[in-house]
């Protein structure tokens, strides 16, 4: 996977399997592995399945794609029943994770802090943190979009760390699983603003950063959605479990 250190840096189309996916989805990620190999593609892949599948999806993804973990714990080991470490996450051969997913943080509580604190240990471990941030359809409605999220981006950034271990995925809630999404129009002047946040905290490395748009992103809409300005790629769900569905997503990424 490219690293935010150079202006050559290609879009990331990641996937997030969510709580979905047995052993017998792994197909999925090798009919993609393979395809990625026959036919270049444009873009950085990801593919986040559930920590259970992550060391035999390495396998499957033969290298042509990236595997990621979903959640990680901020500790490195210890007694804590049930958490998996970003270290143990690197260990299977993963390379990123997925923190502060507005599921986990409606689901398990989660707080900026806690996200800050997930973020230092994918750093620690080696890992690109990919932040998810994203306002309520209330918040939305009540003109607080932008706050909201550049509140989040504030907190959930420890203060030192290096912007090249970061990509930012911006998720509105309201559009996660929904159908429903922002407007071009929205979602450009979220990723603008998103930048100017990353810009103010870590000068212009905060350029190099990659925004993902999350939410509801399907075939029929990637193309317009990674042609928008300051989108840097998706966070894909549900049309991430499909072989076929989601590599026409990483396709919708046209050539640099
Ligand atoms: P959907 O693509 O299913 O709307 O999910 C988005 C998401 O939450 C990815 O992290």
């Amino acid at each position: 996977m490219t690293t935010n250190t150079g202006e050559a840096m290609q879009p990331l189309i990641a996937g997030n399997w969510k709580m979905h996916g047995l052993a017998s989805r792994l197909g999925e990620i090798e009919a993609v592995s393979v395809s990625i190999r026959a036919r270049p593609i444009y873009a950085d892949v990801l593919i986040c399945p559930p920590a259970t599948l992550l060391a035999r999806a390495v396998q499957a993804a033969a290298g042509s794609i990236a595997i990621g973990g979903q959640d990680c714990d901020c500790e490195s080991t210890g007694a804590f029943t049930g958490d998996i470490s970003a270290e143990m996450l690197k260990d299977t051969g993963a390379c990123a994770v997925i923190v502060g997913h507005s599921e986990r943080r409606q689901r398990h509580g989660e707080t900026d802090a806690m996200v800050a604190a997930k973020v230092t240990a994918a750093w620690r471990a080696g890992l690109l943190a990919i932040v998810c941030i994203g306002e309520s359809e209330a918040q939305r409605l009540a003109g607080k979009a932008l706050t909201v999220c550049g509140d989040q981006i504030a907190g959930s950034l420890p203060a030192v760390m290096a912007s090249s271990a970061v990509a930012i995925g911006y998720e509105p809630l309201w559009a996660i699983g929904s159908g429903s999404m922002p407007s071009p129009e929205e979602i450009t002047q979220m990723h603008q603003h998103i930048r100017q946040c990353l810009v103010a905290h870590w000068g212009a490395a905060g350029k190099l950063v990659r925004i993902l748009y999350g939410g509801s992103v399907k075939p029929s809409n990637a193309r317009e959605i990674l042609a928008l300005p300051e989108v840097g790629g998706a966070l894909v769900g549900g049309e991430s479990l499909e072989a076929m569905d989601f590599e026409t997503i990483c396709r919708s990424v046209p050539p640099a």
